[in-house]
């Protein structure tokens, strides 16, 4: 799957306040720093940031050719954008998921979607209908790769079974490593998954939380980072990219700042020492 190596999440778009023109201007940036794909979901922003972002590629055609979109599908809001929506649940039928690919690309003004995610793993799916429904998809030309997110691995190994999965998309942080614990990235190691990961900074609770865990983190995060140069955050991604699993994290925050330093870290390589001085902080104790 091509995505760079750092990739922009598009969920808070709605709140950074930026007309059309500033919109591009934020994306370019993103390109400059080698950032060329765009996470998205269709419920995002209340089922208002893709067409947020559409209207940036609208505005300047060149953009479209130069980035990949990620988008997400499978959840149903209770939302006044889709009274019909009785309750909120999740939904990976046909009908649902192929009407949510056509708002998708009408929002985004685009003719493709290089890569759809089951946003939720829908108790009620019927694995060989949502195969079924990613073929009419690829055939159709309207999405060129799937893949899951939230997933555990017996839902992922179901899946795989049928739809060739370019990612599984998981919340990984040094505040949040559970996925480290359920199989989720021994899995993604073994299959040669790569996971995106979702707030890396544990939507910013990494930086402004006061709990015991976040000061204990937080303090070896200032510490390394000092010690190789680097912002907090840099160090934070780097951890998360020191990971086998080979995971291309998401950002969350509309700064280009922000996106600088998360780039800051693709050159660096973390000796294990130091991921297990976080893992230690996290965790609250030495391994057995
Ligand atoms: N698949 C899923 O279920 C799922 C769930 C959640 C998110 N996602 C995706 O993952 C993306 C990232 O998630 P996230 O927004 O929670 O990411 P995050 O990077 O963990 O959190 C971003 C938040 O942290 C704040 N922040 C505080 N200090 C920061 C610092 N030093 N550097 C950077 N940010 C700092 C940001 O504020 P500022 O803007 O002020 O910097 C922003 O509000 C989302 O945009 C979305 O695309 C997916």
């Amino acid at each position: 799957m091509n995505l760079s190596p750092i990739i922009a999440g598009l969920w808070r778009l709605h709140e950074w306040g930026l007309d059309v023109p500033a919109r591009v201007r934020w994306i370019e940036q993103a390109l400059e720093l080698g950032i060329t794909s765009f996470d998205h979901a269709d419920i995002y922003g209340g089922y208002t940031v893709e067409s947020l972002f559409g209207e940036a590629l609208a505005a300047a055609p060149g953009l479209r050719e130069r980035l990949q979109i990620v988008t997400k599908c499978g959840i149903k809001l209770q939302h006044p954008a889709r009274p019909q929506h009785a309750l909120k649940s999740y939904d990976s039928s046909r009908e649902h998921v192929l009407a949510s690919v056509d708002n998708s690309l009408r929002a985004l003004r685009t003719d493709r979607i290089e890569l759809l995610l089951l946003h939720r793993p829908d108790l009620l799916m019927q694995p060989d209908e949502l195969a079924d429904t990613c073929r009419r998809l690829l055939a159709a030309g309207k999405v060129l790769r799937f893949g899951v997110s939230n997933h555990t691995p017996g839902q992922v190994a179901m899946l795989r079974k049928r739809i060739d999965l370019a990612t599984h998309q998981i919340e990984f942080s040094p505040l949040q490593m559970k996925a480290l614990a359920d199989g989720t990235l021994e899995q993604c190691v073994d299959l040669g998954l790569r996971p995106m990961i979702w707030s890396p900074l544990a939507g910013g609770r990494l930086f402004t939380a006061h709990d015991e865990q976040s000061q204990r983190v937080r303090a070896v995060l200032h510490e390394l980072a000092a010690r190789h140069g680097v912002a907090p955050a840099t160090l934070a991604y780097a951890w998360i990219l020191r990971h086998p699993a080979r995971p291309w994290p998401i950002t969350g925050s509309g700064r280009i700042e922000a996106l600088r330093e998360a780039v800051a870290a693709l050159p660096l390589q973390l000796p294990a020492e130091d991921w297990y001085r976080v893992w230690q902080a996290s965790m609250g104790h030495e391994l057995p």
